[in-house]
């Protein structure tokens, strides 16, 4: 912890964990506006800001949420039933840059752009306590119907978040070793040096 009681950067990195149990506590607006502040002041591909956030506290819509699955009902998300709080986060690409852009280079970078912008709001939850969970098993085609998106929004990602039934805990999480993952130079020589022993 710091000086005044919060957690550090890389203690917030080990609390952050997907959270799929929440405790009755409902989620007030001053919180949503803490962690969505953080996803405001995010880089994007040339500044263009095209991330667009809905948040959803209507239990019935959250029900309706939980069954967006690309086959229906689905373990994967059907647990945000019970979230008081289900972030959509959205692209509203930027015609005149991304599509451009898109015509040259493969990647989605309005996709990309609201991709760094939503785990910056994970970890601003984590910092203040929340518990989220990023969900990726989603029909997007669903999602627009059920929330009526506007033409040109495209959703990205779903966060459930909401105050966790048992509270954040510093801990290491199941990853692989940098030596599976970085490489000197080249793809053939692995980052070995820095392993621990
Ligand atoms: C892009 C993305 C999509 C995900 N989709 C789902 C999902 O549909 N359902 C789910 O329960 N968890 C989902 N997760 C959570 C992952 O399963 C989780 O992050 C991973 O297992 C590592 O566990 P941890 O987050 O607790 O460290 C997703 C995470 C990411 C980043």
């Amino acid at each position: 912890m710091d000086t005044e009681g919060n957690p550090t950067f890389e203690e917030i990195l080990s609390m952050r964990r997907s959270v799929r149990k929440y405790s009755g506590r409902s989620v007030a607006d001053e919180e949503i506006e803490i962690i969505l502040d953080a996803a405001r002041v995010a880089p994007s591909s040339n500044n263009t800001q095209p991330w667009r956030f809905i948040i959803v506290r209507d239990s019935e819509t959250i029900e309706r949420l939980s069954k967006t699955a690309p086959f229906g009902t689905s373990m994967a998300i059907s647990f945000i039933a019970k979230a008081p709080c289900v972030i959509v986060c959205c692209a509203e690409p930027k015609a005149i840059y991304h599509k451009a852009v898109k015509r040259f280079v493969p990647a989605d970078l309005a996709f990309m752009d609201v991709t760094i912008a939503t785990e910056h709001i994970v970890l601003a939850a984590a910092k203040i306590g929340f518990g989220v969970c990023w969900m990726g098993w989603v029909s997007p085609k669903k999602l627009k119907k059920l929330l009526d998106l506007p033409g040109k929004w495209e959703s990205v990602a779903l966060l459930a978040v909401g105050w966790p039934e048992r509270q954040l805990e510093i801990r290491e999480p199941k990853r692989k070793s940098l030596s599976e993952i970085v490489f000197r130079e080249s793809p053939k020589i692995p980052w070995g040096r820095l392993e621990k022993s």
